[in-house]
């Protein structure tokens, strides 16, 4: 309640002014209510109490009678156990939401422009996409639409692991099965099976182990020929890859593609630069940097390698030489980092290192936006019925077969293509929304049933509350657009509730955006989903007996079609007008 807050501060300064409470004191501790029930804003004042030498209820019931009649028309403010609680006023509600209804961007505005890089996704060549990179995928896309959308410029990094030793075997076993053969193991998203076959060789034949180390040295000496192998296991894994981008529907392209091999140039660089920087030292024949800081089991300072004593470089470098590349090519002054928490300390290491070798300075904003794992019911991670890894395209699959099964069964009418087309909707929204709602840090239990389910906190029910008013707009068959001029009067518990989240919008996606968490937006839609339904049940909307109020509550369930769409779509999920 931001915006609640800004319009009653005068009259809280003045009150406080009165009890010489400077403002610098009790500005910060006004915020939201912690407890919906309890008001939309508190000031809690328990702080004040000790300069004051009163109790917290005193303070707060001598602001409230301070107050008087000052916060007319904003909120009404009451004294509970030390908080002066303020419950924003039907007008200031109604006059919030006539405000909104005409602004296309639902009162979020744009933003002083940053550059940001974004790099998320990142799966390996000849290694199938695993639910990490799921999770990378569809946090990264949701977090580049919000920056997008603030008018953020915004480079879509796919750091795909392209690059290093497993290659030798991989083009070894490439040219085993012949390459046509490969190539059509790899372009169905065979990749698991493709990768453990030239591990098992590699592990078990010593001819072939051979064979992959000179193939490694021929890789990286830039011979033609095995340049070509090379690329043919790239394609055909980005041929895969992309499969699932579009069935996802995200907005990674090709041009996004920043592999690891695209910074081979770089890495000489890096190690002339730490050299230059002097932080760069020598042990057992490696180049080696200390961010300290870190210590290893024995206690020792933990070393970063950055080119090891075989003169090959390691993920570490790769991602300095990213850093150059983003801040001196793209000029980028935030870097966001969407992979799972397990390289937490990798990244801790690398923007360790790369302050110190001046690669960022204090203008530059580096962030690992981590997360956690995708678990089974048992609390495993999660893994296929025969203990591989999922296939993505698999289980996306899935969701659009569940989804459609649903969809038969809520709505028979529905026929077709635009069946498919709402099934494929419905069932990858579930997919997404059952990742981005959850707290990103924390681990989370992949169930279908619950994901799909139109009830809850999933994408189908938001959905479902988007399709319901669309058919309500249908029946009324009025011009939607026409009611932004409307007059709203909020009067019942309902509509008010329903106002207070719907204004309340904006601050969140504000929010979600800044700390880079979804799952904050995905609440919020929920509630305003939620209010949506107690509201439509308890207020007659196209039956209301005066025209002013059909009006008044039209535009209450347009605004919360058209934030539930803009709130979705920030998240990457589509929303159907029929299901
Ligand atoms: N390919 C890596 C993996 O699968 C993720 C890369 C993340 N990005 C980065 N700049 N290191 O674990």
């Amino acid at each position: 309640m931001r915006n609640l807050i800004e319009d009653a501060r005068p009259p809280l300064a003045e009150a406080m002014s009165k009890m010489g409470v400077d403002e610098s004191v009790w500005t910060p501790l006004l915020g939201r209510s912690t407890v919906e029930d309890h008001g939309d804003a508190a000031l809690p004042c328990h702080a004040l109490s000790k300069t004051l030498r009163r109790s917290p209820s005193e303070i707060a019931d001598e602001v409230v009678s301070l107050i008087g009649g000052a916060l007319d028309g904003i909120a009404d403010a009451s004294s509970v156990s030390g908080f002066v609680n303020l419950r924003a006023q039907p007008s200031w509600l109604s006059r919030r939401i006539e405000a909104m209804m005409p602004d296309p961007r639902l009162g979020i505005g744009l933003e002083e422009c940053r550059t940001y890089a974004v790099d998320y996704s990142a799966p390996n060549v000849a290694k199938e996409m695993h639910v990490g990179h799921l999770r990378s995928t569809v946090i990264g896309d949701a977090i580049v639409r919000m920056l997008e959308f603030r008018g953020h410029l915004v480079h879509r990094e796919n750091h795909v692991g392209d690059w290093g030793t497993p290659f030798g075997m991989l083009i070894e076993h490439l040219l085993d099965l012949g390459e046509a053969e490969a190539a059509n193991e790899l372009g169905v998203g065979d990749l698991d099976s493709f990768y453990k076959q030239a591990r098992a060789k590699f592990v078990t034949e010593e001819e072939f182990a051979e064979r992959s180390r000179q193939r490694v040295v021929l890789l990286q000496g830039g011979d033609e020929e095995t340049l070509r192998l090379w690329r043919v296991l790239v394609d055909e894994s980005m041929r895969y890859f992309n499969e699932v981008y579009s069935m996802l529907g995200v907005l990674l392209t090709d041009d996004d593609i920043m592999g690891e091999s695209r910074y081979q140039d770089l890495l000489p660089v890096v190690v002339d630069r730490l050299g230059d920087a002097g932080i760069l030292e020598h042990s057992e024949g490696a180049d080696v940097a200390y961010p300290g800081g870190w210590v290893n089991r024995e206690g020792e300072p933990l070393p970063m390698i950055i080119r090891k004593a075989d003169g090959g470089y390691n993920y570490s470098t790769s991602d300095l030489a990213c850093i150059i590349d983003r801040v001196e090519r793209l000029k980028c002054d935030s870097f966001l980092y969407v992979v799972g928490t397990p390289q937490k300390q990798h990244f801790e290491m690398v923007f360790q290192v790369a302050r110190q070798a001046g690669f960022m300075d204090d203008g530059h904003n580096a962030v690992h936006v981590n997360f956690g794992s995708v678990m089974d019911a048992d609390g495993k991670v999660l893994k296929s019925r025969e203990g591989d890894v999922i296939k993505l395209f698999d289980l996306l699959a899935e969701a659009v077969t569940r989804a459609r099964a649903a969809i038969e069964e809520k709505n028979p009418d529905l026929q077709g293509e635009q069946r498919e087309r709402v099934a494929r909707i419905v069932g990858i929204g579930a997919v997404k929304y059952a990742d981005l709602s959850t707290e990103r840090t924390k681990d989370y239990v992949f169930d279908w049933e619950r994901m799909l389910s139109f009830d809850g906190d999933t994408a189908p029910y938001l959905q479902y509350a988007h399709a319901r008013i669309c058919s309500i707009f249908r029946k009324w068959g009025g011009d939607r657009g026409s009611l932004s001029e409307s007059e709203i009067s909020c009067s019942l518990p309902e509509e008010c509730l329903l106002a207070r989240r719907l204004t309340d919008f904006p601050a969140v996606v504000d929010e979600s955006t800044h700390a880079y968490i979804p799952h904050r937006l995905c609440a919020h839609l929920h509630s305003i989903a939620s209010a949506f339904a107690s509201f439509y049940e308890a207020c007659p909307v196209l039956s209301a007996e005066e025209e002013g109020t059909v009006h008044s509550r039209l535009a209450l369930c347009d605004l919360t079609a058209r934030e539930l769409e803009l709130g979705l779509g920030l998240l990457g999920i589509e929303v159907p007008q029929r299901m």
